[in-house]
């Protein structure tokens, strides 16, 4: 295997949130799960559950909860508030509801604290997101995790009829973009990689973490 070719899908890789028409087939559907499918989960857990659709009706449905937890969110701090629309939803070749059955927690005989039981479980279910992220963008669709707040987590519930042992984590659109967006900016390595010890000289101050751009 060569390493370059898995950097190059990794650089090509980027959250696209303009989308083109465009479709998907089940092929590409099932290389996208089976990637899926690969990742490491603690203890072998794969507590991971995807619920994908192609109906854009249905996408149009959760265009409008997104659509109106923005308005209320805005209509709530018209100032501060700066979170993005995402309209986009509403039309891509197919929207993956990411799920995660959280009654693997149980599995991890070796960890006793529930924040560390949560932690794994949202770990393996980001690794597959991860995994289907790059397949995708090695078939040249892009995607975008989006997150699913509890303001919008009960209709999306509702909509797609997610049984309740069963988290909706996020979700993630698959589609054309209408342009590849620009690589977003990356910490140096030397910025992040402390060799044998922690080089506090690299430390971050709380400035530092704040004015980090983010696009
Ligand atoms: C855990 C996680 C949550 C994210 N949530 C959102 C989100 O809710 N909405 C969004 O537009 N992008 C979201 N993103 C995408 C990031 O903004 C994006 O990965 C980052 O800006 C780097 O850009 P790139 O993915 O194009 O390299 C999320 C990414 C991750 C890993």
């Amino acid at each position: 295997m060569d390493i370059r070719e898995l950097m190059e899908v990794m650089a090509a890789r980027r959250s696209v949130r303009v989308y083109r028409r465009g479709q998907i087939t089940d092929e590409q559907l099932r290389l996208m799960f089976e990637a899926a499918r690969l990742a490491p989960s603690g203890a072998n857990s794969q507590p991971w559950e995807f619920i994908v659709t192609r109906d854009r009706a249905k996408m149009r449905k959760v265009r409008a909860i997104y659509s109106a937890e923005w308005n209320q969110r805005k209509l709530e701090d018209p100032v501060n508030y700066k979170g993005l629309k995402k309209d986009y939803v509403g039309d891509v070749s197919a929207l993956v509801l990411v799920c995660g059955d959280a009654r693997t927690r149980r599995v991890y005989l070796t960890t006793r604290q529930p924040s560390d039981r949560e932690k794994l479980f949202q770990a393996n279910v980001a690794n597959a997101v991860e995994h289907m992220m790059l397949a995708a963008a090695s078939m040249g669709f892009g995607t975008v995790w989006v997150s699913v707040r509890k303001e919008v987590e009960p209709e999306l519930r509702a909509l797609f009829e997610v049984p309740r042992p069963l988290r909706l984590l996020w979700v993630m659109p698959v589609g054309r973009p209408r342009a590849w967006p620009k690589p977003k900016p990356r910490r140096k390595l030397d910025d992040f990689v402390h060799w044998e010890t922690y080089d506090r000289s690299k430390l971050r101050p709380e400035s530092k973490i704040t004015s980090w751009p983010k696009s």
